[in-house]
């Protein structure tokens, strides 16, 4: 592991911006190895401002190591996990806007990476509109079907590949050193980290993954009324190089301009939070920067998003865990709550659901006489995982990825809306989601405890299923290997044998019955 000079002159670059801007000047001495604590004394004699805020110390010290920092910090505020609450919330305010690098640097690397002159690809190609530290959008026009068209050309900046990669090797020799020698590294499992964010630059400084985003989340809304998702040029798109249709709109960050155009804001504030959570939950793709800058409003009056860099994913598991929980808290039934974080196995089966369901309670209770306009959904999932934690849930980054971005999402249909009632808003889309997913079950639960209980037991019929699957392939196997078939092993097979056709046809009484009731 040897520190080279390269490395070595730009993290204590990077060590004397952190120490300037007083990041350490909040850290408790006592709780540092004792090797630390002295170093961590003289780098606080450099600190100009003593004393005030950490998460807002550590926003303008990212801002000024570097573009990979600042993804560093943008990173890190979806990750309470690693850098707690407070500094991650602070961390939101990373800003990541750079001065642009001219249109003749940006005609060369279109021309590059097209493999064609500018003049043959577009009728014209603009100055830049807008600069951050991974690429800059020019207005152009091109043909289409012998029609000019405008549209938005995003383009790599020069060098940031090497850049970045070069600061992830500092972070990473960082991390391999914290987790090396500091049991709190490795509780932060830092590697980790790094890791992650190495995929995310990984996944941003490739735009034909950005156009692929964009274009798979297009299919998931087509047939949405109120959001639209600009068209992706396959022609003109490349590694270094995405070409979008242009939209013609307010953007959100506008909001007189909006209110200006006519369009109804709170209607608008509503969409904002109803399409995410439609896409959260029923597609699983759910668009995670979806700041003001990122969102417009067209002259339909539809909602258009754009800037498909971050993307986040829910599997089936966490999709169906979401609408159950809104829809548990909604309806005010804590006990399903509790019961949906043990059946997806979140929480482990040692804890008591009564106690559980308990704890729940005591969040969703005073959600129900708070002012409707002082709701937060955000909030809410935040306390909740804090609940869960204490009951030994492990924190799943997924998870927490869509919590951060409801923060955003409720934020800005809020400045839209200050009235919005979060709760209304979402009790269609849940509930929709409920009774086109769970519906048949739904619809059990009404007609009683009874039958209730035979729905679930059809519902993990899968699961059964397999567990007798699986029963009967190891008294297969068994058999197969020609295992010594001592009295006890006989037994042990007829138990299982027993247990798993017991379950087989359990389930498939149920799922008889169930079919019988619904269908009959
Ligand atoms: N399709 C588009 N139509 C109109 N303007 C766009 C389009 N795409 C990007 N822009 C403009 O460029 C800015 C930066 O684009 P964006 O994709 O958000 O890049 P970044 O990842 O740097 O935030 C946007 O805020 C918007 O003003
Ligand atoms: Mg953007």
């Amino acid at each position: 592991m040897l520190l080279q000079t390269g490395n070595f002159l730009r993290l204590a670059r990077a060590g004397y911006i952190l120490a300037r801007e007083g990041v350490f000047t909040s850290l408790d001495l006592n709780l540092l190895p004792p090797a630390a604590a002295p170093l961590v004394r003289i780098a606080n004699l450099f600190a100009v401002g003593k004393g005030e805020n950490a998460g807002a110390a550590l926003v303008r010290a990212l801002s000024q190591i570097g573009p990979s920092y600042v993804k560093l910090g943008q990173f890190l505020a979806t990750r309470p996990d690693v850098v707690g609450g407070e500094i991650a919330d602070a961390l939101t305010a990373l800003q990541d806007r750079m001065a642009p690098f001219g249109r003749a640097k940006a005609i060369d690397i279109v021309e590059r990476s097209l493999g064609r002159k500018v003049d043959e690809i577009f009728l014209s190609f603009g100055e830049p509109v807008a600069a951050a530290s991974v690429a800059q959008v020019h207005m152009a026009t091109a043909l289409y079907d012998g029609k000019p068209r405008k549209v938005a050309v995003k383009v790599l900046r020069p060098g940031v590949e090497g850049q970045f990669a070069r600061d992830l090797r500092d972070m990473y020799m960082v991390a391999r050193v914290a987790e090396r020698w500091s049991s709190e590294g490795r509780r932060l499992r830092m590697i980790e980290v790094v890791d992650t964010l190495a995929r995310t630059v990984k996944l941003e400084t490739d735009f034909r993954l950005e156009a692929a985003a964009a274009s798979e989340f297009a299919e998931n809304v087509a047939n949405d009324p109120d959001i639209k998702v600009p068209h992706v040029d396959w022609d003109r798109t490349a590694r270094e190089v995405l070409t979008l249709e242009w939209i013609d709109g307010a953007p959100l960050s506008d909001l007189e301009r909006v209110a200006a155009e006519g369009h109804d804001l709170k209607a608008l504030g509503a969409h904002v939070l109803q399409s995410f959570l439609r896409h959260a939950m029923r597609d699983g793709f759910f668009h995670a920067d979806m700041h003001q800058g990122n969102l417009f409003v067209d002259k339909q009056g539809r909602l258009v998003a754009i800037d498909f860099g971050i993307m986040g994913r829910l599997g089936e598991k966490e999709r169906r865990f979401l609408a159950e929980i809104l829809y548990g808290f909604i309806t005010r039934d804590y006990r399903r709550v509790a019961e949906v974080h043990f059946e997806a196995g979140y929480v482990p089966a040692k804890h008591s659901i009564e106690e559980f369901s308990q704890a729940l309670r005591a969040i969703g209770e005073p959600l129900h006489t708070v002012n409707a306009s002082d709701i937060s959904m955000a909030r809410l999932l935040t306390l909740l995982f804090e609940v869960t934690a204490l009951f030994d849930m492990r924190t799943r980054t997924e998870l927490v990825l869509l919590q951060k971005t409801m923060v955003v999402a409720e934020g800005v249909a809020r400045t839209l809306d200050p009235k919005l009632d979060i709760w209304k808003t979402c009790d269609p889309v849940v509930r929709g989601w409920i009774e086109e997913n769970l519906g048949p079950k739904a619809k059990i639960e009404d007609a009683g405890k009874s039958i209730a209980e035979l729905a679930r037991l059809a519902t993990h019929l899968p699961k059964t299923l397999a567990d007798a699957e699986m029963a009967i392939e190891r008294i297969s196997r068994m058999a197969d290997q020609g295992v010594d078939l001592s009295p006890h092993s006989i037994e042990a097979m007829a138990e299982t044998r027993r247990h798993a056709s017991n379950r087989l046809l359990l389930g498939l009484t149920a799922l008889t019955l169930l079919a019988a009731w619904l269908f009959g």
